[in-house]
């Protein structure tokens, strides 16, 4: 096989890593796009993953996706880093230049707007963004990229509500206002307090997962307008989102943020943009535990 005849290589990182959709979801866009490629999952343990990673990067693989536990890993090895992955403190994303310099993005917020703005009721979400305020479930890291996206989609205000409050501060303090957003912290007792006049409610926590805890909040405080997605996509329809839509709010379900920030990466490592068709979500779901 001649070198152009080899296919591009890419790969995510994680460990473990056999839970990853990402093979699944990069693999139904190579066979749809008829692309010579090959996306596989590299399970490394924290001690190898420099190694790892620099190693595959030297064999000629295009790039990778970052998954738990290494995305702040990332961040600190790679050699350029955009300015929002050193704003949420964590890489998604590496691209492998020509000349083998990695560069090191996070697409998880642009993800997480993407996946508002292609909402199925038609709703203009930078407008329900710019309306009023966010209220974000969670300190962790998925949180960290959302309120970095919300702020930088020009939310006038994001109360972020966490069980323990110093992460929540931490991460006020971390992400900053770089586009003006008030962001305020409140005590998990007082999420449904946080509720009142909100123009969006994102759950980033993974509570409501199967065999996870139930997110309990009741919605009575907010807006009917408002609108309400989750990160969680198992169930696809979580209680939250069942609840909210129960109550005529509109909702957005968290399979579409996965599928958004990957779109970025295949692109720059397989160059074509690719789509997302209703037989991507059911393939993603079908290899999703149920
Ligand atoms: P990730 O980085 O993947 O987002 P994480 O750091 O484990 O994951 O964050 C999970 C989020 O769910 C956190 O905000 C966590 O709250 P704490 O910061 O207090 O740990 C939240 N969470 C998990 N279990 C919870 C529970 N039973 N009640 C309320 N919040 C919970």
């Amino acid at each position: 096989m001649t070198a152009k005849d080899a296919p591009a290589r890419a790969a995510v990182l994680g460990w473990p890593a056999s839970h990853s959709l990402s093979p699944r979801l990069h693999g139904y866009w190579l066979k749809e796009l008829g692309i010579n490629g090959t996306y596989r999952a590299v399970a490394v343990e924290p001690e190898k993953f420099a190694g790892e990673l620099h190693a595959l990067a030297a064999e000629g693989y295009k790039g990778f996706n970052i998954t738990l536990p290494h995305k702040e890993a990332a961040l600190a090895l790679v050699d350029e880093v955009d300015a929002e992955a050193r704003r949420i403190g964590a890489v998604n994303t590496i691209v492998v230049d020509r000349d083998g310099r990695l560069r090191g993005s996070n697409t998880d917020g642009y993800g997480f707007t993407e996946n508002l703005k292609a909402n199925p009721a038609g709703l203009n979400a930078g407008a329900i963004i710019t309306g009023g305020p966010a209220v974000v479930l969670g300190a962790g890291g998925a949180a960290r990229s959302v309120v970095a996206a919300l702020d930088n989609a020009g939310a006038p205000e994001i109360r972020v509500v966490n069980r323990t409050v110093e992460k929540a501060q931490a991460l006020v303090r971390d992400i900053g206002r770089e586009k003006g957003a008030a962001i305020g912290v409140f005590s998990w007792p007082e999420r449904e307090k946080a509720l009142i006049d909100a123009a969006l409610l994102v759950n980033t926590t993974a509570l409501g997962m199967t065999g996870r805890p139930a997110l309990e909040i009741a919605l009575d405080n907010l807006p009917p307008g408002a609108l309400v997605t989750d990160i969680v996509y198992t169930p696809l329809v979580t209680p939250l989102l069942a609840a909210a839509a129960g109550r005529g709010n509109p909702t957005v379900d968290g399979l579409g943020m996965l599928i958004h920030q990957a779109r970025p990466g295949f692109k720059a490592w397989f160059g074509a943009w690719p789509e997302i068709t209703p037989g991507l979500r059911e393939n993603i779901l079908a290899g999703a535990p149920c």
